[in-house]
């Protein structure tokens, strides 16, 4: 039986890798800031699936939080077979409207988090010969507007990086990029959504069924979503100029207020 670390995993994205796994016969390390949330969530799945499922209370913007998961992926007796770096958040406001302690918040968990989550697992999955990474970044990071864009663009890159540096050790390091998923996330945020469309929703359950089979295809760039992919392939053909400026207006436009 291979075990899955998660971080986020008590809601939307995070659950559905959760679910998802758990009904794959997968035991689960489920790490969040909630304690009950987490050990609820725990005793559901291994009710359910005949599972084993670990709680992990951490904060990731914390340091003491990162160090609490990295000494659990370092764990040579109970390795990690998977480790998905989904935690995040948004923090409502464009540039110089958010504060900067609210800022490096999200550097921390959206990059420091996991850089050092990744390094902390992939050594001994090199050893072993097999192991995978995601780490779920957002369409966001292929448009030049705001600094959630900012910082999923580093993880799409570090990813994709350290992908390429760990070809051929059976260690897979994917990025995950979807477009507007229905979850907890904008509701935490203090975003309205009513002007995104409905055909711009995707469901978490459907984004991580993509995601799973990206990942055993052995990519390492994930855009769930026929929808994304042809916008995605737009913003290639767009000089980098003009989609700061059309993202911009279509997100005021049409993005969470
Ligand atoms: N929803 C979207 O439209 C969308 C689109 C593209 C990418 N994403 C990305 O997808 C990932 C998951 O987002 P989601 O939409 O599923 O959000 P969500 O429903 O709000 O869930 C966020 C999860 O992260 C945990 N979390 C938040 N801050 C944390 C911290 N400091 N330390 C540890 N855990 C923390 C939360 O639990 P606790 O509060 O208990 O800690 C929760 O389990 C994020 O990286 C987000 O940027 C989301």
């Amino acid at each position: 039986m291979t075990t899955a670390l998660i971080t986020g995993a008590t809601a939307g994205i995070g659950a559905a890798f959760a679910r998802r796994l758990a009904a794959g016969g997968h035991n689960l390390v489920l790490v969040a800031r909630d304690a009950e949330r987490l050990q609820r969530q725990a005793t559901e799945l291994h009710d359910r699936h005949g599972i084993e499922a670990e709680v992990l209370r951490a904060d990731l913007a914390e340091d003491q939080g990162i160090a609490a998961v990295e000494a659990r992926l370092g764990e040579r007796t109970h390795p990690v077979d998977l480790l998905v770096n989904n935690a995040g958040f948004g923090n409502k406001g464009r540039y110089l409207e958010v504060s900067m302690a609210d800022e490096l918040r999200m550097l921390k968990v959206h990059c420091e988090a996991v850089l050092r989550l990744t390094s902390a697992v992939t050594p001994g999955m090199r050893e072993r010969g097999r192991g995978g990474v995601v780490n779920v970044a957002s369409v966001a990071a292929f448009v030049p507007r705001g600094t959630y864009g900012a910082s999923k663009a580093w993880v799409v890159q570090f990813t994709q990086g350290a992908a390429r540096d760990l070809a051929g050790s059976g260690v897979r390091l994917m990025a995950l990029c979807p477009g507007f998923v229905r979850t907890e996330f904008h509701e935490r945020a203090g975003m309205g959504t009513e002007s995104v469309p409905g055909w711009m929703w995707l469901d978490a359950d459907k984004v991580v069924a993509a995601a799973m089979e990206d990942l055993t295809k052995g990519k390492s760039l994930s855009v769930p979503d026929p929808r994304y992919k042809a916008l995605m392939g737009l913003t290639k053909l767009a000089p980098r100029s003009a989609l700061g400026t059309i993202s911009s207006r279509t997100g005021r436009r049409f993005g969470p207020k």
